[in-house]
């Protein structure tokens, strides 16, 4: 049994208690699967009910933090340093379809930079979660990036562009040009999961573009202790401004960096 610190504690036991229900909404979405309303109010009701919960908690241990909500948008908090950035859902549309990849995403931002993060899998009982200096977590075991160094050996994950979303054509440039050089590309539609799996070495990196700063808050810390480099496409680190992000070991992410800057 690992100790986690008291900081990781809170954000754990929030996570927890959100996704008990988001756990019984996700089966009863199937239930409204196929009926003539669908289950899209019910999953925007399941979202805001599980951000309800993730703030009260994270409030009553933390009184003076701020928040950065998905759906709640800029909570303003006693202590200027501190805020929570939060997506209580992460993978909406698999939820909504009922395709069981779907997480809790909080990060802990203090003055601009990322502390602490939580990315809860529900449905697999994942906890990933990493403290600054701390190194990376997965329930109870240390998780490291993977040590691969070659790109034709390499799982590569990332987001597609959709419904008016984002640069699709941008996109098939940089896909074809990975598609050419790794074993392979996946899309599993949440990018804190995708973060978690790059730390935890399942993929061996991750770029999307287009992201909100809940997306991704929380994985970028989980990949930097668990050993691996992060930073937009173009090397910068202003990933929670752009919504850019690239992630990946050290040896892999200079050559993912060039493929997807020669196909832009
Ligand atoms: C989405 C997921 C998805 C990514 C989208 C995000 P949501 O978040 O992370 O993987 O491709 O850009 O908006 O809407 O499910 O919270
Ligand atoms: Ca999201
Ligand atoms: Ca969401």
């Amino acid at each position: 049994m690992i100790t986690r610190s008291p900081i990781l504690n809170v954000m754990t036991r929030a996570a927890d208690k959100a996704a008990r229900g988001l756990k019984r909404d996700f089966g009863e979405v199937e239930q409204l699967q196929v009926s003539q309303k669908g289950p899209a109010d019910f999953v925007s009701n399941a979202d805001l009910k599980a951000e309800k919960v993730l703030r009260e908690e994270l409030s009553k241990a933390r009184p003076a933090f701020g928040f950065l909500l998905e759906e709640g948008g800029t909570v303003k908090g006693t202590d200027p340093e501190h805020r929570w950035i939060i997506d209580p859902l992460d993978g909406t549309t698999n939820f909504l379809h009922g395709l069981p990849h779907f997480a809790i995403s909080i990060g802990l931002e203090k003055a601009g930079e990322i502390i602490a993060g939580v990315v809860y899998d529900p449905i697999k009982d994942e906890m990933f979660c990493a403290e600054k200096g701390g190194g990376a977590f997965l329930n109870d075991r240390r998780i490291r990036v993977s040590a691969r160094k070659n790109l034709h050996e390499s799982l590569i994950g990332t987001g597609i562009p959709f419904r008016g979303r984002g640069d699709g054509d941008r996109f098939n440039r940089q896909l074809s040009a990975m598609m050419a050089e790794t074993a392979g590309v996946r899309r599993w539609g949440a990018a804190a999961l995708d973060l978690a799996y790059v730390a935890a070495g399942r993929f061996d990196g991750f770029w999307e573009e287009g992201l909100s700063p809940w997306d991704i808050a929380a994985g970028l810390l989980l990949v930097k202790e668990a050993g691996g480099y992060v930073s937009d496409l173009r090397g910068g680190q202003g990933m929670l401004d752009s919504g850019t992000i690239l992630a990946s070991n050290n040896l892999l992410h200079a050559p993912l960096q060039a493929l997807l800057t020669n196909a832009a």
